[in-house]
């Protein structure tokens, strides 16, 4: 019997509603929130109005891809946390009201495991990995290395102390001028600048803990000292100064992905999150894959931002083992990995 999943999510500031069949993507609708651009981050509050005003309209979008009715769904998967609280809230109030109102299972799912397991879509042309493999989790508000053992079994080798990857790029981006979010305006600068042509402060941190706000501090600094000499600098050195950032931030994560596939022995890897659409990231991976170091899954790119389709996926997987949730579900802004 085929199973057919919602997949609702919410946890910051897209709205994205996918449909899966089995481990087929039918439909992945996402309502972007344009408003955050102005004030340069997300504003909670803006975003959970917004996604009460998209949430239905996605919905509908989606079942009208994917060609399917309310009643054929077998079960309702949402995202219940890490994330926004206020924005959790409206999708998790609307997954539960549909589970009622349809009488089918509902099934909470957590927004980072969900990452991950983006890896499992069934997408021609794109293999799965085999388990165990190591995935770098990179986002706007995550910086992870997982072992994942199965669908159901994940350890977290390491994550970020302070500052996320793509919150370095964030950053970064504002110290210069830069539209929120940075990191994708970086990353094409990147490619027309010179990666060694300034060196930033790298962190000294044990095994597979990353901190990225001293290398922060020292770019400010540098900015902040070569401005005063020459106020033209910034705006005549952009696009050295993007790739050299990118290359400081790519190298951290590649010594962390290193280590961690050197002593678990595990040479299959993976990258997920906002921050895995990188050009510079990519090209790293896929250099030691070409050594033949590794064997590297890079998702395809609907799949680095958030969206429905892997937290329908994530409920696929729970819903083979009955994993269901009642209405006393609560969404939660913290949630660790292993919950
Ligand atoms: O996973 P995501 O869409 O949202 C969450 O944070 O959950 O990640 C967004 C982050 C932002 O920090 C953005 O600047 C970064 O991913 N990002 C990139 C690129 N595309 C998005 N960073 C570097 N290079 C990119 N191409
Ligand atoms: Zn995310």
């Amino acid at each position: 019997m085929d199973i057919t999943i919602l997949g609702i999510e919410s946890s910051c500031d897209d709205t994205s509603i996918a449909i899966l069949q089995n481990r087929k993507i039918l439909a992945n609708v996402t309502a972007n929130q344009k408003i955050h651009a102005e004030y340069g981050g997300v504003v909670p509050e803006l975003a959970s109005r917004a996604h009460q005003q998209n949430i239905i309209p996605t919905v509908e979008a989606a079942l009208k891809q994917a060609n399917i009715k309310l009643e054929n769904l077998s079960g309702i998967a949402f995202t219940s946390g890490p994330g926004l609280l206020g924005s959790l809230l409206v999708g998790t109030s609307f997954a539960k009201s549909l589970s009622l109102a349809l009488n089918k299972p509902l099934i909470e799912v957590n927004h980072m495991r969900a990452h991950i397991l983006a890896h499992l879509i069934e997408e021609d042309g794109q293999e799965n990995p085999e388990f165990p493999f190591l995935c770098l989790t990179v986002s706007g508000g995550h910086t992870q290395i997982v072992q994942v053992n199965s669908p159901y079994s994940m350890d977290l080798l390491g994550s970020t102390i302070d500052d996320a990857a793509g919150e370095a790029f964030d950053k970064a981006g504002k110290i210069m001028g830069l539209a929120y979010p940075a990191g994708p305006e970086i990353d094409r600068r990147a490619q027309l600048g010179d990666p060694l042509k300034f060196e930033f402060a790298k962190p000294k941190m044990p095994d597979f803990q990353f901190s990225f706000s001293g290398l922060k501090t020292s770019i400010l600094y540098f900015l902040q000292k070569q401005m005063k000499e020459d106020p033209g600098f910034i705006d005549r050195e952009l696009d050295n100064l993007c790739a050299s950032i990118q290359h400081s931030i790519v190298t951290i994560l590649m010594d962390k992905l290193k280590l961690a596939a050197q002593k678990t022995g595990i040479n299959r890897i993976a990258i997920a999150g906002g921050v895995s659409a990188n050009s510079g990231l990519r090209e790293a991976l896929l250099k030691e894959e070409a050594e033949g170091n590794w064997k590297v899954f890079i998702p395809s790119f609907q799949f680095t931002t958030d969206n429905g389709a892997m937290i329908a996926i994530s409920g696929y997987y729970k819903y083979l083992q009955e994993d269901f949730s009642d209405l006393s579900i609560v969404a939660s802004a913290r949630k660790p990995l292993e919950a």
